[in-house]
């Protein structure tokens, strides 16, 4: 890959407005765009022209179609939702696995967007092996050098700002009782660093995590974590406040909170940002997530070491509250029809955006549907790409799903010929199994699949008997190839 290193120098940028305005202006005339925000000036100029940027995390799935077009409009920094995390980089130890990572950062290349680095250490979505590994502290200490150092390698110049290390922390402030702290103590953090450091020296190294934003316990052991790590030398650039927040309730002291760790002499962003009500939305409370959004972004243009924000996905088809937080949702900038909110107006106004000041040019025909039209289950042909790693009792299935046609939520039946499977751990989807056939169901952020699109998931379990491939596949009960 080539290098692609952009500078941007907060708050400094000579010039920038000049591009910013140029670049309003190609946007004018030559992209569309799916609302009647379509003359509006990008994000990503407006922040430009106020030295900071504005960022989306964005899956692999989400590069091309309507996603993909407002992504590369509206955004100049991508976060990959989970493909640069352990899981998804090394799901079996030493052999790696880079292709979704590198579709992002190509992408982000395409579209001059830098890449925010997510994650080294952390600790959620983990292998099994890693997990249940049962490895002493100096095999897990080397373990997590080497993963730095490869991840970090392998990125290098691509990558501009790294989450070296992710969650560290309980809400009281207590170092978070995981694998790594559990084993090689409150040190990993600093070694983290450092290799990463070792790895890129340009790269921008932060500590990411929620609930930071105010000022409280669990904050207030992230600055003396940070502090401790810049008196020691430690390389230490920045401290990303991850920003989930919940409807009404970004604290009021997020700004002076920010500002206290950026005079440790260290950048601070904002690197999650979402902000979900009770579903269903209505104009009341989208209108409150409107000033939740302005709140944020007026936070990080008070600080002048505040890099940038990013939104922790841009869409409400895709992110990934619905899933995670029970009916609760709404908590993008984009409805699920990729329309924008009033929280897309508020950031807009908040970047100094004065909104659409010309009438479209054409009259709008009829808008083309911004969601694949929901065909009937499994018509269109589907093939599954089924790849296994196997050791004495276990095995990784990675499978790739693609649809002929739509779909809006799948169901995969993969039905075996022999042995037994016991799953142990399952990634971009949900498990279910019975004797012989593993049922695996879509999350809702990669629910629905375009036509000809395709999207990967897989499993770890242990098998007795034998483990053969699948001998049929269904896709939402209509036969698919497994090739
Ligand atoms: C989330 C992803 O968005 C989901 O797709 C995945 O299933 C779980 O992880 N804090 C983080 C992110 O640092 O990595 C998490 O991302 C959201 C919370």
């Amino acid at each position: 890959m080539f290098n692609h290193f952009s500078t941007r120098t907060r708050r400094s940028a000579l010039g920038g407005s000049a591009v910013a305005l140029l670049a309003a202006g190609a946007a004018l005339v030559g992209v569309t765009m799916p609302s009647a925000h379509a003359a509006d000036t990008p994000l990503r100029d407006l922040a430009a022209a106020k030295g900071i940027y504005m960022g989306t995390a964005l899956m692999a799935n989400e590069l091309s179609g309507t996603s993909g077009s407002i992504a590369g409009t509206q955004f100049d920094e991508v976060t990959p939702g989970n493909e640069m995390k352990w899981a998804s980089v090394e799901p079996n130890q030493g052999t790696y696995n880079w292709g979704p990572a590198d579709q992002i950062v190509s992408f982000a290349q395409q579209h001059d967007m830098d890449v925010r680095g997510h994650n080294l250490v952390w600790h959620s979505q983990l292998p099994n092996w890693l997990t249940s590994g049962s490895f002493s502290d100096s095999q897990l200490h080397d373990i997590m050098i080497k993963h730095v150092t490869d991840e970090v390698t392998h990125f290098k110049g691509e990558v501009i700002h790294w989450d070296v290390v992710n969650e560290p922390f309980n809400e009281d402030g207590t170092f978070r009782s995981d694998l790594w702290y559990n084993q090689l103590g409150q040190s990993y953090i600093a070694d983290a660093l450092t290799a990463a450091h070792a790895a890129d020296p340009a790269a921008k190294l932060y500590i990411n995590d929620y609930n930071i934003e105010g000022t409280n316990a669990k904050s207030n052991a992230m600055y003396n974590l940070v502090k401790s790590l810049k008196q020691q030398g430690v390389p230490i650039d920045g401290v990303g406040f991850q920003a989930h927040f919940i409807l009404g309730q970004v604290p009021s002291d997020f700004e002076a909170n920010m500002q206290r760790f950026a005079d440790l002499g260290v950048d601070v962003a904002v690197t999650e940002l979402d902000v979900r009500m009770q579903l269903p939305s209505d104009s009341t409370k989208l209108q409150q997530q409107a000033s939740d959004y302005t709140k944020v972004m007026n936070d990080c243009l008070g600080v002048s070491r505040c890099q940038g924000v990013t939104v922790w996905g841009f869409n409400d088809a895709t992110s990934w509250v619905p899933g995670t937080f029970s009916g609760q949702g709404a908590a993008t900038p984009y409805d699920e029809n990729y329309q924008p909110k009033p929280a897309y107006d508020a950031i807009q106004a908040a970047l100094g955006g004065t909104g659409s000041t010309t009438p479209p040019t054409t009259p709008p025909t009829t808008t083309p549907p911004t969601t694949p039209p929901t065909t009937p289950p499994g018509t269109g042909a589907c093939t599954l790409a089924y790849t296994t790693n196997e050791w004495n009792t276990g095995v990784t299935a990675n499978i790739t799903l693609t649809s002929g046609s739509a779909v809006n939520g799948w169901t995969v039946a993969l039905t075996y010929p022999g042995g037994t499977r016991t799953i142990t751990q399952v990634w971009n989807a949900t498990a279910t199994q019975s004797a012989t056939t593993v049922t695996l169901k879509n999350l809702s952020y990669n629910a629905s699949i375009p036509a000809g699109g395709s999207t990967s998931f897989g499993f770890n379990a242990d098998w007795s008997g034998s483990d053969p491939r699948p001998a049929s596949a269904t896709l939402n009960g209509t036969a698919c190839t497994i090739s």
